[in-house]
């Protein structure tokens, strides 16, 4: 009988507690056929990174292979962890089990660019960190650009204030460079940005009914209560939940009705004295035929009702 249809992906990581629900929704996904995982740095370094999305692979007995990337932004350097968000061990400093697994010996953008030539027209890049592996994949390989079906990139803020300055979302922020180069390249993209990413929230409550059972229930329970404190302490809007912002750029890719788009040039300001990181959305001409798919609202009591039963939080 034929296997039905799914839908090749690659997820890009800088695991991180939400990119952690990421990969327990895209791996526990029947629509998708995950080619590999790569990592960057962000959240954390490159060997936690990577051994944190190793972990969770484990914890999901999902066979996928994780490809190490980059260490350090394109063209400047690396700002450094994010431990009040994330913790330092990246997932809010839960104990974590060790792994015997290892990342591939090919390097993530020499994996990137093996995948699209073998596959083209067919792979979504799902990208839930700095873009620098995509960026070198450009530069390494113009031709890729009409290759890749689809990025589909959780950054930036198009109409909403930013996340780590007034005007910068974090993982636009933490590589601006490579941000727009990626951004302006011509692959077909949708922007998952804070726009919609704070509209998909996770809350104590949720928490409190995922699981225990699952192999990374613990962990992720720990992580997230972690999570939620750091947002709730900085911005009292967010008591009791956090925003799961790298889960839905994967149910996007997924099922893009979930958000509706609009379509618009997309720059990225890498030289500004307090802008550095902005992704300067260019609204003026609501009918633009070229330019980035901008998530600008989502169904989000949709999104949890697939979220929920697929990552095992069971109905209240
Ligand atoms: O701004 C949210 C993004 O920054 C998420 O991808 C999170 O994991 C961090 O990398
Ligand atoms: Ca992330």
């Amino acid at each position: 009988m034929d296997q039905p249809y799914r839908q090749r992906i690659v997820l890009d990581v800088d695991t991180g507690i939400d990119d952690a629900w990421a990969l327990i929704y895209a791996l526990r996904s029947p629509c998708f056929e995950v080619l590999g995982i790569t990592t960057v740095f962000g959240n954390a370094d490159i060997d936690t990174t990577t051994r944190n999305t190793l972990i969770m692979t484990d914890l999901l007995q999902s066979p996928v292979p994780v490809f190490r990337g980059s260490a350090a932004p394109l063209c400047r350097s690396w700002d450094g962890p994010v431990p009040r968000y994330h913790g330092y061990n990246g997932l809010g400093d839960a104990p974590l089990p060790t792994t015997a697994r290892q990342a591939e010996s090919l390097e993530a953008v020499s994996f990137l660019h093996q995948v699209v030539r073998q596959f083209p027209h067919q792979v979504t890049l799902v990208t839930l960190a700095r873009l620098t592996n995509v960026a070198r994949l450009l530069l390494f390989d113009p031709a890729t650009v009409g290759l890749i079906r689809r990025l589909v990139i959780m950054g930036g803020a198009a109409f909403v204030p930013g996340n780590v300055t007034p005007v910068a979302e974090a993982n636009i922020w933490g590589d601006p460079e490579a941000a727009d180069l990626v951004m302006h390249s011509g692959i077909p993209i949708t922007m998952v940005g804070l726009d919609v990413t704070h509209q998909a929230r996770l809350s104590r409550e949720d928490l409190s009914r995922l699981d225990p059972a699952l192999a990374y229930a613990s962990i992720m329970r720990e992580a997230t209560e972690f999570y939620i404190h750091a947002y709730e302490t900085d911005n009292s809007a967010f008591e009791g939940w956090c925003p799961i912002h790298d889960p839905l750029a994967v149910a996007v890719a997924e099922d893009p009705t979930l958000v509706t788009t609009r379509r618009y040039p997309v720059r990225v300001e890498s030289q500004g004295r307090f802008t550095t990181g902005m992704t300067v959305v260019d609204a003026r001409n609501a009918t633009q035929s070229v330019g980035v798919d901008v998530a600008v609202s989502l169904d989000a009591e949709e999104f949890l009702r697939r979220f929920r039963p697929r990552v095992g939080i069971r109905s209240a």
